[in-house]
């Protein structure tokens, strides 16, 4: 979807500026800045405002030959790692949470939810929902989090033109992945949950109730693996479970994922571990024909040494007060780190570069740590001389793609 205001047009009335705005699905108020962020939105707009057109010659292009991910529909992901209104649960999802969590005491929640971080820092992948009160436990105080990382994911992921029907999602607990996908493609049709905890499933399923998009929702009952059909599907997402297959179970459960998938999305805890089960992910979808479309903007070797860091970005996310209660926290807030491939089958356009960091600001300058489609990691800055260039850095955030154009300066040491 591309911005409008061509050169040679005049600033766009209010109205006209609204319906701009709507047209890019960014009609609403940004919780945590008073900034205006209509014409922001666009170069054109912005520079519009100021009267005077931009090049468009020199207009820095997205890295997928397209606008920048904030143009596009799906979940509204603010850059920079700050608050992410695409993070806030859909609203039925969290009225129907709220119900389901109401019929235990928070007290009961709070113990299950502290022996489940427990057993999670202990490192079992492979760590088994006890019951009924576990996965209300895990729904209350991971299931928003895990919800936040696959939208971030998958709305890195979707590029205008990819409109699935058939989601499968593997291992997919209580459901966050189908909310996530149904809030980045409508033209979702057909969803199946592979999912071996029965509790989990009549959790997700309650839930998915309240979801026109998921209430057809097929929820199946077993170990995902070679050994089961796979239902087909063009956008198959595993989300904060592939970690819990043992790790020689693996590379054959990722290429039964693929079987006949356009694109593959998998996402883990943005931890050490959680990245090298994405980076041996990636190896092997790789290995299976797939390109990487996100985060990285080459198929190459990783050029992250494992062991000295790790690729992973971050989402922000309200935190309710039950969920304040059950984690005994007082922050209103939680940042959820998360590590992601998604990998295709089909062409598709990709990034120049990708930003790793948060990116430094400083009077007239954004410093950038990016991974490039040279397969390398590089710092780059921009400064306020570079017009456009400068101005799209500064809205760019932690995660987003960056263009690479080639003006940018190398970092001083
Ligand atoms: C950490 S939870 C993640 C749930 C959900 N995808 C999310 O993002 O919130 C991992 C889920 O994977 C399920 N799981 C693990 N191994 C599985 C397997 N082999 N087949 C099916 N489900 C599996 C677990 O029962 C659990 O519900």
């Amino acid at each position: 979807m591309r911005c409008a205001s061509p050169a040679g047009t005049r600033p766009p009335d209010p109205v006209r500026r609204l319906r701009l705005l709507a047209w890019s699905g960014r009609t609403r108020t940004r919780p945590f800045s008073s900034r205006p962020r209509s014409s922001f939105a666009c170069p054109q707009l912005r520079a519009s405002r100021r009267g005077f057109q931009p090049s468009l010659r020199r207009r820095p292009r997205h890295p997928s030959g397209l606008l920048p991910a904030r143009h596009r529909p799906g979940p509204r992901i603010r850059r920079g790692g700050g608050a992410v209104s695409g993070a806030l649960l859909p609203r039925e999802l969290r009225a129907g949470l709220d119900r389901e969590l109401a019929r235990y005491p928070a007290r009961d929640l709070a113990e299950a939810a502290a022996r489940l971080s427990e057993r999670y820092r202990a490192g079992a992948g492979g760590v088994h929902l006890r019951g009924e009160t576990d996965v209300a436990a895990y729904a209350a105080v991971r299931m928003p989090a895990t919800y936040a990382a696959t939208a971030a994911a998958l709305h890195r992921a979707a590029v205008p033109g990819f409109l699935p029907r058939r989601h499968l999602d593997v291992g997919g607990g209580t459901g966050a992945a189908i909310w996530a996908a149904a809030g980045a493609w409508p033209s979702i049709k057909e969803v199946t949950v592979v999912e071996r905890d029965p509790h989990a499933i009549d959790l997700g399923r309650r839930l998915a109730r309240a979801s026109p998009a998921l209430r057809g929702t097929t929820w199946r009952r077993a170990s995902a693996g070679p050994g089961l059909d796979r239902p087909a599907a063009d956008l198959v997402t595993m989300a904060y479970a592939l970690g819990e297959l043992p790790p020689e179970q693996r590379p054959a459960a990722l290429r039964w994922l693929a079987a006949d998938a356009a694109m593959v999305v998998i996402v883990e805890p943005g931890t050490p571990a959680g990245y090298a089960t994405i980076a041996a992910a990636r190896e092997v979808l790789a290995a299976h024909g797939l390109s990487i479309v996100a985060p990285c903007p080459h198929d190459g070797p990783c050029p992250i040494r494992q062991g000295e860091d790790w690729c992973h970005f971050s989402v922000r996310l309200p935190r309710s007060a039950l969920h304040r209660r059950v984690k005994a926290g007082t922050l209103g807030f939680e940042d959820e780190r998360f590590s992601y491939v998604a990998a295709t089958t089909m062409r598709w356009p990709r990034a120049g570069a990708r930003v790793l960091r948060h990116p430094g600001r400083r009077k007239g300058m954004v410093s950038l740590r990016v991974c490039t489609d040279e397969e390398s990691v590089r710092d780059v800055t921009v400064s306020r001389r570079q017009g456009e260039l400068y101005r799209l850095a500064r809205d760019t955030g932690w995660g987003d793609a960056w263009p690479r154009t080639g003006e940018e300066g190398d970092e001083p040491p």
